[in-house]
C-alpha cells in the first residue's frame, strides 16, 4: 500500500532535483547538493540572496548551463521521470520547459510578434496555429497588442511580459521564470505576478520561480524552498513559510536592517537529507 502511495506521488512529480552539485569553469563549485521538487500543475518558488546559486539552478534544469561552461557533476535532474541533468537545451525546450532567463532578454531590434513567433521555432503548427496563440498571448497581456514597434521600445514591464508571452508561445508544460520582477516598479512587480498566478491556473502550465522579492512569490506560490550559499537551508508550504518566524525576520522584514542569514541562527537545524 505504501509502495503504490509512492509511485503514485513519484508519478505527479513533474520535476525533481535531486543532490545535484554544480561546478563551472571545471573547478568552481556552486551548488552544493541542492533538492526540489515540482508537482505538476504547482507553483513553486525558490527565494534566497544574491549570489546563492539561484540562475544557476534554473540552468541546470533548462541545460543552459553549457552555454556558460558549467557542469552538473553529481545528482540528477528527473523531469517526467527521465534524467535530463547536462542535456541538450534545445531538446528540453522541446520536452516542454522553457525559462525565461534573468534581464528578459527578449530581441531589441525585433517587433514584439516577430519576438514572440521565435518562442514557437521548436513547434511544427501550422501558421493559424501560431496566430491563434499570439492572440492568446494579447489576451493575457493587452498592452503588448497594442506595441506595434521594435521591443527596444518597450518599458521594463512590457518587456518582462514579452519575455513570459515568448515563453507561452513554446507551448510549454513547465516555465522556470527568473526574478520577473527584477526592475519593475511595485505596481508592475503585483501585475506581473498576478499574470503568472493566472497563467499557471488557466493553462495550466507549472512554473518555477526564482525571486528576491519574497513578499510577492511567496504570496503566490503554492510551495517555497529557500537557498543560501548553494544549499537549501528550508522548505515548506506557502502558509508554513509566511508563519515561520525566521522566514518573516530574514525574508519578509521589509526593514532597512541587513538581511541576517539562517547560517548563523543557533536555533536552525539543517536537514540531514540535504546533505
Ligand atoms: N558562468 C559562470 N561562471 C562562473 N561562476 C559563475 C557563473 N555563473 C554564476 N557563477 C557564480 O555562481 C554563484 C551563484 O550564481 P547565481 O547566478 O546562480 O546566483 P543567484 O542566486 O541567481 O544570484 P542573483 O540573485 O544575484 O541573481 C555566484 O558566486 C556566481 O558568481
Ligand atoms: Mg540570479
Amino acid at each position: 500500500m505504501a509502495e503504490a502511495a509512492l509511485a503514485q506521488e513519484n508519478a505527479e512529480m513533474m520535476l525533481s532535483v535531486n543532490n545535484i552539485e554544480v561546478v563551472y569553469d571545471e573547478v568552481i563549485l556552486v551548488l552544493r547538493g541542492v533538492s526540489l521538487e515540482v508537482p505538476k500543475g504547482a507553483l513553486v518558488t525558490l527565494l534566497g540572496p544574491n549570489g546563492a546559486g539561484k540562475s544557476t539552478t534554473l540552468k541546470a534544469i533548462s541545460g543552459l548551463l553549457g552555454t556558460e561552461d558549467g557542469e552538473v557533476t553529481r545528482g540528477d535532474v528527473t523531469y517526467n521521470g527521465q534524467n535530463i541533468a547536462n542535456g541538450s537545451p534545445d531538446k528540453i525546450v522541446r520536452d516542454g520547459i522553457f525559462q525565461v532567463m534573468e534581464g528578459r532578454r527578449i530581441i531589441e531590434d525585433m517587433t514584439v510578434i516577430e519576438n514572440l513567433r521565435l518562442g514557437a521555432y521548436t513547434r511544427k503548427d501550422s501558421a493559424s496555429e501560431i496566430k491563434a496563440d499570439i492572440e492568446k498571448v494579447f489576451h493575457y497581456f493587452p498592452r503588448l497588442k497594442e506595441r506595434t514597434g521594435l521591443a527596444g521600445y518597450l518599458s521594463g514591464g512590457e518587456q518582462q511580459m514579452l519575455a513570459i508571452g515568448r515563453a507561452i508561445m513554446s507551448k510549454p508544460d513547465m516555465i522556470l521564470l527568473d526574478e520577473p520582477s527584477m526592475g519593475l516598479s511595485p505596481l508592475l512587480v503585483k501585475e506581473v505576478f498576478e499574470i503568472i498566478r493566472t497563467l499557471n491556473k488557466e493553462l495550466g502550465i507549472t512554473m518555477l520561480l526564482v525571486e528576491q522579492n519574497a513578499n510577492m512569490a511567496l504570496k503566490h506560490c503554492d510551495y517555497g524552498y529557500i537557498m543560501e550559499s548553494g544549499k537549501i537551508v528550508l522548505d515548506g508550504t506557502r502558509e508554513e513559510l509566511l508563519n515561520n518566524e525566521d522566514v518573516k525576520e530574514f525574508y519578509l522584514g521589509g526593514g532597512g536592517e541587513e538581511r541576517k542569514s539562517f547560517k548563523n541562527l543557533k536555533s536552525y537545524k539543517r536537514r540531514k537529507r540535504w546533505l
